[in-house]
């Protein structure tokens, strides 16, 4: 039987991965594509309910995009949001017009709570508002069931065909109530059950992986990450043996991580594998000697990673299929993608040129990484490693700036291993602090000052520590972290790791600074 599911047409607003985790949040199994995917691939898709996300465009400009026509007579219930609701509007009849005065932020937002989209909400809600266009008048057939002082409408609904459109941003959470409103679409109006369970995942896609592979042989690289480890283990899980896990250690890991990642999948661990622990740290030391360019480190650190990989791969000789823990934003994003690049971000466990392999394997590639957690708990790997900040592919390497040194990696190990000790202590008191960190690391500048310490004289490195309050990454604030807290590891820092006698914290936003200092 085919699993309900929901279709999500995006038109290029910012926040459509984030309607996805949504309806993903409600149980519910959802894709996103391009508005403009063909009438036929949508139709074999079956959806049991579509949404029209935001995006930047006017619907009136003639070049903006629109949805195909035919998509409003298929008989499937429609949510519009946003510019999506505009595109309603606009096709089906009604008027959009530039607003005479643009929303933008937390509004009051006045709704008929007695439609099922509304089911639960309060008459008057906090809804985020972003837009500078707005509908003028509703197409016929659609009676309007919200507005704010400002937009009149702010909601509008044309029953009878099921089609459902909001002016505000539902999925953000400074729109208190709409999670309500997601939940309402797909069960109440779409009639969806709630069935996406991590627990069926793993049992449909072991299967999958059996018949894909069949005898044949598997090979991933292991980065110690959270989605190849969960690769890792759903593979095992699937083939066992079949299946070879190449872990190359870059020498610019995290403290203890490597065995972290050894003690898990290694020979003492509990997944049934083929597991290869490449020791690579002075090969890539040597690599980085004299280089200070960020983007030159991570292109070595990332072509390097290759090199070892493949040298490895050869030996095991030839493998039927390569694996890769590729997640659902990273396909959203190279689908649709369009942003200019600032770091050359690479992942390690990156597309290999000469391994031989007929195809390649991802078994997490409709996965949001929350669900990837869940399934890694599941397959039963440590809490530890599945709930793992993320970490950079290059590691250390954009840890340090300038020239990487082997006495510089143990240098910046321990500082941050001090550093995320006592961030982890405090937020144990405090598990929903106000502050509490998406990320937080410590970083060595290629500062080095004069200090004192007992009757003489130091000149040693500076460290910074760095914390930051995000969801998406792409924007992202410092931490205000208590001030005890970041005084007691820095006088943790400066007495224990030899070589640093001054500590920093980064107080900066992205933008314009960056989550990593290179
Ligand atoms: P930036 O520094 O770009 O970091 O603000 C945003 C997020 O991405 C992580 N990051 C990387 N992740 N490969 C990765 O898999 C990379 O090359 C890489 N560079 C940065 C960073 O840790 C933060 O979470």
């Amino acid at each position: 039987m085919k699993r309900d599911n929901i279709l999500i047409l995006d038109f290029g607003g910012q926040y459509n991965q984030l309607i996805a985790r949504r309806v993903r949040e409600c149980h519910v199994y959802c894709e996103v594509h391009s508005y403009d995917m063909s009438m036929s691939d949508i139709k074999a898709m079956e959806p049991k309910g579509m949404i029209l996300t935001g995006g930047p465009n006017s619907v009136y400009d003639p070049a903006s995009p629109h949805a195909a026509q035919e998509l409003f007579s298929l008989g499937i219930p429609i949510l519009g949001i946003c510019y999506g609701a505009q595109i309603l509007a606009y096709q089906l009849g009604g008027k959009v017009s530039p607003a005479l005065k643009s929303e933008y932020g937390k509004t009051n937002t006045v709704v008929d709570n007695s439609q099922i989209i509304f089911k639960g909400w309060n008459e008057t809600s906090v809804a985020w508002m972003s837009h500078t266009d707005y509908i003028e008048r509703a197409p016929d057939g659609f009676t309007i069931t919200g507005h704010t002082g400002d937009c009149p409408v702010a909601a509008m609904q044309d029953e009878g065909r099921r089609f459902y459109a909001v002016q505000f941003h539902p999925e953000v959470v400074h729109t208190d109530e709409g999670m309500k409103l997601f939940r309402n679409f797909v069960y109440d109006i779409c009639g969806c059950k709630g069935d996406w369970k991590m627990s069926s995942f793993i049992d449909s896609t072991v299967s999958q992986i059996k018949n894909q592979v069949g005898d044949g042989k598997v090979l991933l690289g292991l980065s110690g990450g959270v989605d190849s480890s969960v690769a890792a283990a759903l593979l095992s899980r699937a083939i066992g043996r079949q299946l070879t896990c190449v872990f190359v250690d870059h020498g610019l890991l995290r403290k203890n991580e490597a065995d972290e990642v050894k003690s898990v999948f290694g020979p003492d661990g509990s997944f049934d594998l083929n597991f290869v622990h490449i020791d690579a740290s002075d090969h890539f030391y040597s690599k980085l000697a004299g280089i200070e360019e960020p983007e030159n480190k991570r292109k070595i650190i990332g072509a390097e990673f290759i090199n070892v990989f493949e040298k490895e791969a050869k030996k095991i000789g030839e493998v039927d299929f390569l694996a890769q823990g590729t997640i659902y934003p990273d396909v959203i994003e190279s689908g649709l993608g369009k942003s200019a690049t600032i770091k050359s971000h690479h992942n390690v466990g990156g597309l290999p040129d000469h391994v031989d392999f007929k195809e390649i394997i991802e078994p997490l590639r409709m996965l949001f990484k929350d669900e990837v957690r869940e399934v890694g708990m599941k397959l039963g790997i440590p809490e530890k490693l599945v709930n793992r900040q993320p970490f950079p592919g290059p590691g250390l390497g954009v840890r340090i700036i300038g020239e990487v040194t082997p006495e510089k990696v143990r240098i910046v190990q321990e500082a941050d291993a001090i550093y995320r000790e006592e961030i982890d202590r405090a937020l144990e008191q405090d598990p929903d602090a106000r502050w509490k960190p998406a990320q937080y690391y410590a970083a060595l500048t290629n500062l080095r000052s004069v200090g004192v310490m007992g009757d003489g004289r130091t000149y040693d490195h500076a460290i910074a520590l760095r914390a930051v309050i995000t969801t998406d990454f792409m924007t992202a604030t410092a931490a205000p972290i208590p001030w005890d807290v970041l005084t007691h590891a820095s006088d943790r820092i400066v007495n224990e790791v030899k070589g640093i006698n001054r500590v920093f914290y980064d107080c900066t936003s992205k933008p314009p600074a960056t989550v990593e200092l290179e």
